[in-house]
């Protein structure tokens, strides 16, 4: 873990094909009149651009630098934005990235619609690609995410839910469009004939990344989960204590109940679903009921665990610039505060 460059610093080589992904970007979110103001209203909280920059680097790291490429990133982009404004509506988020979510600026109604119209605007865009494989993945990659986040909503509560099944539900509600990036990095060749048929699995290469995708993916949400528990509100620009407060029984969380004794498993339920005190936040509530730390301990070590694994394949690539970032990348999530 020896790299101490900023993010913006490592996405180096691909920084002009973000350039041209930020101009396809732009263009699709350009409106007139009360509807491009909250269109344009989104330019607040553009993020990372990771998953963006994955497509980009994974496509490098094997020698595809395919002119479409951006317009693959920019499709993602617009899902990965519209899956956002949604997700904050659903989690009851009113901040995101330091400032009001999309909700909490306009209304519930302008969220979901907005939401809508990128996710439509991100199909729209995958129809003037050559060819349909971002359309056949990404349409593929909505739907488990959708089922991911349906399935967590479904198990709200359950304090007894075995690690597989939280982690099917993280890899499904986040990793999935990391696992995409890459593979469509990777194997976007705008010619089925030199992709393989849409529908059929990644091979070789493409499922490699695909794989490095999942298991970054999968650290970064499990790394979320503990900041939600032990972040700082303006280091992670979101309201920490959010999953307690919606019932989100994570990682840390799972650890420390399977372990508390009656007394203190009753009081972590109390903390999630018990009455509160006039100004006490669940959060607080949760901290004094039981150590969280032992949780927090195992679940970065899963993380770390996870990290280790995409790092053994990144290293298995060509070298490259493109290589060394994608290592890099690995390695930020794990140090990552936001
Ligand atoms: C973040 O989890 C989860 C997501 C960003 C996925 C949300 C997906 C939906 C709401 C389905 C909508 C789908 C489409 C295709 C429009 P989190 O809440 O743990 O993370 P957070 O702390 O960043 O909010
Ligand atoms: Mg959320």
């Amino acid at each position: 873990m020896s790299s101490t460059l900023t993010l913006a610093e490592m996405l180096a080589p691909v920084q002009p094909g973000l350039e041209r992904m930020r101009a396809i970007l732009a263009a699709e979110l350009t409106e007139s009149g009360p509807v491009g103001e909250r269109v344009e209203s989104l330019a607040r909280f553009r993020g990372k651009e990771l998953r963006a920059a994955m497509v980009l680097l994974a496509g490098q790291a094997v020698g595809n630098e395919h002119p479409e490429l951006p317009q693959v990133a920019a499709v993602l982009e617009l899902i990965h934005l519209a899956t956002l404004v949604h997700d904050d509506v659903l989690d009851g988020a009113d901040l995101r990235r330091n400032v009001p979510s999309v909700h909490a600026q306009w209304d519930e109604q302008t969220a979901i619609l907005l939401g809508d119209m990128l996710y439509s605007r991100a199909f729209h865009l995958s129809t003037r690609l050559r060819s349909v494989l971002a359309a056949q993945v990404l349409s593929k990659s909505a739907q488990r995410i959708c089922a991911g986040e349906m399935e967590q909503a479904a198990l709200r509560y359950r304090f007894d839910l075995p690690q597989e099944r939280y982690e099917a539900i993280a890899g499904a509600k986040t990793a999935e469009l990391y696992a995409a990036a890459c593979e469509l990095g990777a194997r976007y060749q705008g010619d089925p004939a030199l992709e393989g048929p849409p529908a059929s699995p990644p091979v070789g290469w493409a499922l490699e990344l695909r794989e490095f995708g999942r298991e970054v993916g999968l650290a970064f949400q499990i790394i979320d989960d503990v900041l939600d528990l032990e972040g700082q509100e303006e280091q992670v620009g979101k309201r920490v204590g959010n999953d307690v407060e919606d019932g989100k029984v994570t990682l840390p969380v799972l650890h420390v109940y399977a372990s508390a004794s009656g007394p203190v498993q009753a009081a972590i339920r109390e903390a999630y679903q018990g009455s509160l005190p006039a100004g006490a936040n669940r959060l607080e509530v949760l901290r004094a009921a039981c150590d969280l730390g032992p949780g927090i301990h195992y679940a970065k070590g899963r993380a770390q665990d996870l990290l280790q694994n995409a790092l053994r394949r990144a290293h298995g690539l060509p070298d490259s610039a493109a290589k060394n970032t994608l290592v890099r990348i690995a390695e930020y999530i794990l140090r990552r505060q936001r």
